[in-house]
């Protein structure tokens, strides 16, 4: 079974990791494309090495750029290595435009796609991602979804076959590395940390961070907060905070850093008071550690992490940030809505199984 994958995003390498290390150990042959969305060093090479992903056999190297161009280029790329790989399956993960571009490949010369992460929706369709997973499974033959809500947000739409409830590669990859993390991650010596005396926060999200007054907003919040925050600074964020001139030096609490790679991701997560962000993953992690988590945005994809009361929506709203920090916060209940940490077997299974 040749199975060729697509990634290109940071998240992507981390799901991508378990999933690949179950296809080697049920015999089959993966063959990975890299499209070069994510290519510092931070974003893409610390999680080859730290995870143990073999090199990709490709790196496109598309870079940054507007989506229309980007995707555009990244699908060109990949068309003409399916033609000469010939694979069983395209293997696609998540929401970006590495997805959409791996998917569209696909389709467009009827190979078999897998979309690991199916049947997300936030029902924002000003979110980048929204268009990208709607369209990715609309053609996808097989659609790997974390929880019972993906797959009820894929019946909705008419898609029922090839439908298959896994879990969630992330829970996986948490469960497998966090041991490595524990012996091998010195962050928390290095910044000073005492566990349960910081929270963390990230952000990313277009609708945060590319605008002056929004961007201004969160941080004045961190700011007033007066916790201890350690801030990991996406590209994105990183070069907005540039363009707009925002000084963080005058905010001592706040402690900007450059991004972590996976293993002290994974310390400073289960150490954290609180986590706050608009990353997908981190929602996620917040649970599986069971640290409170206050999502700055106005929906999630991951309602069940609601529902249990361990995540909240502040959106980029000062005061429901501030009113949430302030809360005495506590996750009282923690189900295993994202799986027994076999997803990823299980993808493979099934993999061989449909082929
Ligand atoms: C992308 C995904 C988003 C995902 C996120 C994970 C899309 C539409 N967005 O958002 O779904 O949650 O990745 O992190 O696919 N940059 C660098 N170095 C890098 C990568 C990016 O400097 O290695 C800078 C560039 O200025 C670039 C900007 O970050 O323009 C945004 O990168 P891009 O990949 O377009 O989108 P993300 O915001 O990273
Ligand atoms: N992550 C990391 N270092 C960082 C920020 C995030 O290793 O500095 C990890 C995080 O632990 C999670 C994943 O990257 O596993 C989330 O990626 P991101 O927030 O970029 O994207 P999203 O999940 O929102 O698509």
């Amino acid at each position: 079974m040749k199975i060729l994958t697509v990634v290109g995003a940071r998240p992507q390498f981390i799901k991508a990791a378990p999933v690949g290390r179950a296809l080697r150990q049920a015999g089959g042959d993966e063959f990975m494309v890299h499209t070069g969305q994510h290519y510092d060093h931070g974003m893409s090479q610390v999680f080859f090495d730290e995870l143990g992903i073999p090199a990709p056999q490709v790196n496109l190297e598309i870079g940054s750029g507007h989506h229309g161009w980007q995707t555009g280029k990244m699908l060109e790329g990949i068309e003409a290595i399916l033609l000469r790989e010939k694979p069983d399956w395209v293997l696609v993960y998540g929401d970006t435009n590495s997805t959409m571009a791996g998917a569209l490949a696909a389709a467009k010369l009827q190979i078999p796609l897998a979309h690991v992460e199916a049947g997300l929706r936030s029902y924002n369709r000003e979110m980048p991602e929204e268009h990208n997973r709607v369209l990715t499974d609309h053609c996808a033959d097989l659609l790997f979804c974390p929880t019972e809500t993906a797959a009820a947000n894929l019946r909705k739409e008419g898609i029922t076959q090839g439908v298959h409830q896994v879990g969630d590669p992330m829970y996986d990859a948490v469960l497998q590395f966090s041991e490595a993390a524990e012996k091998k991650s010195t962050i928390l010596q290095a910044l000073g940390l005492t566990p349960k005396q910081y929270s963390l926060a990230t952000l990313h999200r277009p609708a945060n961070v590319d605008d002056e007054a929004i961007l201004r907003e969160i941080l004045a919040a961190f700011e007033q907060s007066g916790e201890k925050i350690i801030f990991p600074v996406h590209p994105r964020t990183r070069h907005s905070i540039d363009r707009f001139g925002i000084e963080l030096a005058s905010a001592p609490n706040i402690h900007p850093i450059a991004p972590l790679g996976y293993l002290d991701m994974l310390a400073l997560e289960k150490n954290a008071r609180v986590i706050l962000t608009d990353s997908g993953g981190m929602q996620k992690e917040a649970y599986f550690f069971q640290v409170p988590c206050i999502t700055l945005r106005e929906e999630t994809e991951w309602v069940e992490t609601l529902e249990d009361g361990a995540n909240v929506l502040t959106g980029a709203d000062r005061e429901r940030i501030l009113a949430e920090f302030s809360a005495d916060k506590h996750v009282s209940r923690w189900a295993d809505h994202f799986g027994d940490g076999h997803a990823a077997e299980t993808i493979a299974d099934l993999l061989s199984r449909y082929l």
